[in-house]
C-alpha cells in the first residue's frame, strides 16, 4: 500500500477552504487533516465543531482525519457529526479513560486512533493495539504548525513500528508535525503509513499544490 497523504487544513489558504478541499479531492488525496484544539490541552484554537462538521460538504472521496487536541474529546463528537469513514485521533494524555473514548468512536462506525505526544513513551500504545485503526505519533509538540521536529522522533517512529509489527496487529502509523520534504522519505522507511503534510511540505509555498502533492507521493511511495 502506498503512503497516504493527509494535508493539514490549518495550513491551507483559510479564505478559500472550499476550493482547497475540492482540489485535494480531485487529486485523489486520501485524507484531510483537521486539527481541533480547545485552548486547554494545547494553548491554541483552530476550528470550532461547526467548521469540522462543514468540512464534509465539498468531500466526494477524500475523508476527514480529525485530530482532537482537547480534554475529554467525546464531548465534541455529536457537534462534529463523527461517523462512518472518519479517522478520529484522540490524545492518550487528554482522556480520563481512553478505552471508553475509543469505543465510542467505534460505536459511531468511525476509525479510532490513539495519539501520543513526544514525551509519552511509545510503549504506551501496547494497551490500545486491539482497539485502534492507527496510532498518531506526534513528531512535534502539539498545538502549532511550523515547529521543528521533536527530539528522537525518528527513533520513536522506528520503535513504534517494531511494537506494531511484534503485536501482529494490522495497525497503521500516522506521523504529524514537521513532516518535511527532507524527512518524509525517512519517515516512510521507518514505518509511517499516513503523513500529515503541513507548512513544512505540501503547504510550504515551495510548489503549487498539485506539484507538491505529486512530489510528496513520489517521496513516500
Ligand atoms: C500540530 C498540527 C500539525 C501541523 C503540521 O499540532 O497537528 O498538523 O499543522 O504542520 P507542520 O508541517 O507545519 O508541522
Ligand atoms: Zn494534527
Amino acid at each position: 500500500m502506498r503512503g497516504m497523504l493527509s494535508p493539514s487544513v490549518m495550513c491551507a489558504d483559510l479564505l478559500n477552504l472550499y476550493d482547497e478541499i475540492e482540489k485535494l479531492d480531485k487529486l485523489g488525496v486520501e485524507y484531510l487533516h483537521i486539527d481541533f484544539m480547545d485552548n486547554k490541552f494545547v494553548p491554541n484554537i483552530t476550528f470550532d465543531t461547526n467548521m469540522v462538521k462543514s468540512f464534509k460538504k465539498p468531500m466526494k472521496n477524500i475523508k476527514r482525519d480529525i485530530h482532537i487536541m482537547a480534554f475529554e474529546p467525546q464531548q465534541f463528537f455529536d457537534k462534529m457529526e463523527i461517523g462512518e469513514d472518519d479517522l478520529v485521533s484522540v490524545h492518550y494524555e487528554a482522556c480520563e479513560n481512553p478505552h471508553e473514548v475509543l469505543a465510542e468512536i467505534k460505536n459511531r462506525k468511525a476509525k479510532p486512533c490513539i495519539a501520543i505526544s513526544p514525551d509519552t513513551p511509545v510503549e504506551t500504545v501496547n494497551e490500545f493495539l486491539d482497539e485502534v485503526y492507527a496510532v498518531l505519533l506526534m513528531t512535534v509538540y502539539p498545538g502549532f504548525a511550523g515547529q521543528p521536529m521533536a527530539p528522537k522522533s525518528m527513533e520513536r517512529l522506528s520503535k513504534l513500528k517494531d511494537i506494531v509489527n511484534e503485536s501482529g496487529k494490522d495497525v497503521l502509523i500516522e506521523v504529524d508535525g514537521h513532516v518535511s520534504w527532507d524527512h518524509c522519505g525517512e519517515m516512510r522507511a521507518n514505518g509511517a503509513d499516513i503523513f500529515v503534510a503541513g507548512s513544512s511540505s505540501v503547504y510550504g509555498k515551495d510548489y503549487p499544490l498539485e506539484t507538491a502533492v505529486k512530489k510528496f507521493y513520489e517521496l513516500v511511495k
